[in-house]
Parts: C-alpha cells; sequence; structure tokens
C-alpha cells in the first residue's frame, strides 16, 4: 500500500480533482492524503515574518506530511499565466524552516495537476521549475483538464501507476 499526498492549491475544482485522484487510489487499495492549503492557514512568507514566527505548527505539520508520504501529487490552479500564492508561499516557508529541506523536495516524485480556467499550461511549467530546483523527480505528463479538456479517468490512472511504483 502506498501513502500518496494530495496537496489542493484552490477549495473548488482542484480541490475536487484531489478528491478524485484519492477516490481511485483508496480504489487500488493505496492511502490519498488531502493537503488543502487554502485552509491551513499558513502566513504570508517575509524575511520578518520568519524571524518573528514562534510557533512552527503548521509548518512542521505540512513537513511531517511530506515526509510521511511516498509522493505529493499537487493540484493548483492557473493565475496570472502562474502559481497561486498559497502554493509558492508554502514552499517558501519549508525551503527556510526546514533545517533538511533537502529530505522534503529532493528524489521525491512529484506528479502535477491543474484544473484551469484557460490552458493550465502555465501553472504546469512554473510547478515544474520550482520542484525541479528543490531536486524532485516530476512525473513527465500531467494531468491537465481546461475548458476543451475533460477530466479523464484513464489519464488519473496513469498518474497514479507512476506516483505509487
Ligand atoms: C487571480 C486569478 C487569476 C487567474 N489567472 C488565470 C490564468 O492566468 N490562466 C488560466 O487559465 N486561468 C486563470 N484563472 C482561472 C482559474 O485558473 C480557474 O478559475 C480555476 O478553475 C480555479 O480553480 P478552482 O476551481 O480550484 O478554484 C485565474 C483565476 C484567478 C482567481
Amino acid at each position: 500500500m502506498a501513502r500518496i499526498l494530495l496537496i489542493a492549491a484552490s477549495t473548488g475544482k482542484n480541490l475536487e480533482l484531489a478528491m478524485k485522484f484519492k477516490q481511485t487510489l483508496e480504489r487500488d487499495g493505496h492511502q490519498g492524503v488531502i493537503m488543502n492549503l487554502c485552509t491551513l492557514d499558513v502566513p504570508m512568507y517575509t524575511p520578518a515574518a520568519e524571524e518573528e514566527l514562534d510557533d512552527l505548527a503548521v509548518i512542521e505539520g505540512i513537513m511531517d506530511d511530506i515526509v510521511s508520504c511516498k509522493a505529493m501529487i499537487v493540484c493548483a490552479p492557473e493565475y496570472n499565466g502562474s502559481m497561486p500564492p498559497v502554493l509558492n508561499n508554502m514552499i517558501a516557508w519549508l525551503s527556510v524552516q526546514s533545517d533538511n529541506f533537502r529530505l522534503l523536495f529532493n528524489q521525491r516524485k512529484v506528479g502535477l495537476a491543474t484544473v484551469s480556467g484557460g490552458g493550465g499550461y502555465n501553472v504546469i511549467t512554473s510547478m515544474r521549475i520550482q520542484f525541479s530546483h528543490l531536486g524532485s523527480n516530476i512525473i513527465g505528463r500531467p494531468v491537465i483538464v481546461n475548458k476543451t479538456k475533460p477530466q479523464r479517468q484513464s489519464s488519473i490512472d496513469e498518474m497514479i501507476a507512476q506516483v505509487i511504483e
């Protein structure tokens, strides 16, 4: 049984997509752990906020979830040709808070997925750049849902087959 972290960077269709990944993982006897970034209440990262933060519970909870999972699938909408701020913010905190943040991302399998208003290709490229920079191994084919590309169970199955390997 594989335990996979499903990160949702919005509470609408991207959260629904994360739930679809969870259902599919469970159908196959695996475990999907949903992390809804919009409800975690992570403060905005600034150097001053980093100096002032004394309660690290939220950040440590995220780190524990990442480390306890074999891989992660990130479902994020495209915002202005890039990543939504909640995702960028979470990654910024992790990269400065963890003594050993390489453990979180380096060599970790990451699947990329989006439900976006337009194409969604730019958010996939942005996530690919950031997670590759952190040393993650990105699954080659993303799951993209948009106005002209409906959600396909076969694409979800294909991504899950690769992250559980
Ligand atoms: C601030 C903002 C910027 C957006 N920029 C883009 C964009 O550049 N490209 C795009 O395809 N959709 C864009 N959208 C549309 C969202 O990607 C789309 O509504 C998506 O389905 C929202 O995901 P959700 O239903 O999970 O909240 C934008 C939406 C918002 C709120």
